[in-house]
């Protein structure tokens, strides 16, 4: 048994410890917004922050994230009370299919909160591990940016929404 807090909760996970966080995140704990790409760690779309870092949850195993802080995009904001990311996104219309977009705004967020004001080669360096294949990397270049501006006013830190424990 493995005690995983995502999103600030524990959970208590009965799994191999070399399951990847992103089988437990979808199949045990319901969290959806990680997807699966390549599973193989070469398209960015698994990703969520460990402990405020990008990790690539398709490649991390249970065993690594005892005692870690998981955050999701679901942790981040609600549809009622986004978070400045996920506003950003939505209005800059950033995503085409949106397959790839949580791992996109993921890393952002990574980005953003140890660098506040990323410059256009900070963000493409950044989100250089992330594949698109609708191609909107314009949109989500201009999004970061938006992003970037909207945490002047908020919280750059991210706000976990979890029930109770
Ligand atoms: S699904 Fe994890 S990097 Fe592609
Ligand atoms: S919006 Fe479709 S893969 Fe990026």
């Amino acid at each position: 048994m493995i005690a995983l807090k995502v999103n600030g909760l524990y959970h208590e996970i009965d799994a191999d410890p070399d399951t990847p966080l992103l089988y437990v995140l979808r199949d045990e704990i319901k969290l959806n917004a990680a997807k699966f790409g390549c599973g193989l760690g070469q398209c960015g779309s698994c990703t969520v922050m460990v402990d405020g870092k990008a990790v690539l949850s398709c490649v991390t195993p249970l065993l690594l994230l005892e005692g870690k802080q998981v955050t999701t995009l679901e942790g981040l904001g609600t549809i009622e009370a986004p978070a400045p990311i996920q506003r950003a996104f939505m209005e800059e219309q950033a995503a085409q299919c949106g397959y790839c977009i949580a791992g996109m705004m993921m890393r952002a967020q990574a980005l953003l909160q140890r660098n506040s004001k990323p410059t256009d080669d900070e963000i493409r360096a950044e989100l250089e591990p992330h594949l698109c294949r609708c191609g909107t990397h314009m949109r989500i270049l201009r999004a970061v940016h938006r992003a970037s501006r909207l945490m002047d006013t908020a919280d750059a830190s991210p706000t976990v929404h979890g029930r109770a424990q």
